[in-house]
């Protein structure tokens, strides 16, 4: 990345973690460039476009069911209220559990069910929706009991458990092996609809195209975006075709859209993205070069580091100190390297950079952390 006054970076970010495949992948930029000869905008839900109809079709195919919908938008805020509102239609219920620490994006829908930092809520919380219930989010294995037991006692109003596989933005917190899996139990015993919140999980970024099932877990609904459009605001809400088909007849209006979801462009640019993912194996090099970074890590004995978590190219950072990941994010800044401090204390980095980082440049970040942690105070 070059910024605007000239200065070069390592992105170990790929911004916000959307160039998973890396920034400007060559064919994304093809694709895009082909299908701005064609068609920019067609319309949406009414006349859809070729390639809509194809993405839609992949998605589909790349989902954990037998038989999926799929519905197309532009960010992740909206792939989760498009799953909210699935909920609504498939239960009839308003309630929702959700989790502290969770991220889903921050219009109305999706902050109501953001346990991340209270001050993102505060200011419109009374506008939110009141009917959603905090769980606790288990971080070692002694924690599942005490999540488990912070589910509600009475699930007769509940219609939807949101869930992040990893929680990114809170700190990348790795649920316990089995959480997600008892989750579903629960889920399926009260006739609740299972969303699991893959946008930055999903796609390959953990090691494996949906992070929810690597872990145990079918859900009913996952919700995608950041790296699917490989740069280009693209996101999607897939679900069991039973749960998507709560909305009724397709051939009638909808009730749910928006003028620019499922743009032709956003359209091209995933479909190259999920080819050059496929082509590349990125998924199984996600995997192995995760580790292979962790272990470079591990190696460094990092000072004021207390532990590092890793899941595929989705790497944090837990320092011991709060605030400890700004000191750190700022000094790397001036050396070269793009990181982000994540947690609700800003106490841990977050390492999420493209698949395709290679391991050389990884090492020399890995060098230039460990003389920033030398040298502070
Ligand atoms: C897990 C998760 N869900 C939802 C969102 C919201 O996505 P967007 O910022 O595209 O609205 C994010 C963004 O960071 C996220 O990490």
């Amino acid at each position: 990345m070059v910024d605007a006054d000239g200065n070069r970076y390592v992105d170990l970010t790929a911004g916000f973690g959307v160039a998973l495949i890396g920034h400007g992948h060559p064919a994304v930029v093809e694709a895009i460039q082909k299908q701005a000869d064609v068609l920019l905008h067609a319309l949406g839900d009414l006349y859809p476009s070729s390639v809509k109809i194809e993405l839609l079709e992949r998605l589909c195919a790349l989902s954990p069911w037998p038989e999926a919908r799929a519905m197309l938008s532009l960010s992740g805020t909206d792939a989760v209220t498009a799953a909210l509102k699935t909920a609504v239609m498939a239960t009839g219920r308003p309630g929702v559990v959700a989790f502290e620490g969770g991220y889903h994006g921050l219009s109305y829908g999706p902050l109501a069910v953001s346990g991340f930092a209270e001050r993102f809520r505060a200011p419109f919380d009374r506008q939110l929706n009141s009917h959603v219930h905090f769980a606790r989010w288990p971080d070692t294995d002694d924690a599942v009991d005490r999540a488990l037991r912070s589910l509600p006692n009475d699930w007769s109003e509940i219609g939807a458990l949101i869930i992040e596989p990893i929680q990114g933005r809170a700190g990348v917190r790795v649920p316990p092996r089995g959480f997600l899996n008892e989750l579903g139990k629960r889920c399926r015993q009260h006739g609740v609809v299972l969303i699991a919140d893959e946008i930055f999980t999903g796609l390959g970024r953990c090691g494996a195209w949906w992070r929810s099932v690597q872990d145990g877990l079918i859900p009913d609904v996952i919700c995608v975006g950041k790296a699917l459009g490989g740069g280009l605001p693209v996101s999607a809400c897939i679900a069991r075709k039973e749960v998507m088909h709560a909305w009724g007849d397709p051939d009638r209006e909808a009730i749910h859209t928006a003028t620019f979801y499922g743009d032709p462009l956003g359209a091209a640019a995933a479909l190259a993205t999920l080819d050059v993912i496929e082509k590349e194996r990125l998924v199984a090099l996600s995997e192995t070069r995760g580790e292979a970074f962790a272990q470079a890590l591990e190696r460094a004995s990092l000072r004021g580091v207390s532990e590092i978590r890793q899941v595929g190219t989705m790497l944090g950072l837990q320092f011991e100190a709060e605030l400890g990941a700004l000191r750190v994010t700022r000094a790397l800044l001036e050396r070269g390297y793009l990181v982000l401090p994540a947690g609700e204390h800003a106490d841990v980095v977050q390492l999420v950079p493209p698949v395709t980082l290679s391991q050389a440049r990884f090492n020399d970040f890995v060098d230039a952390l460990g003389q920033v942690l030398k040298a502070a105070p």
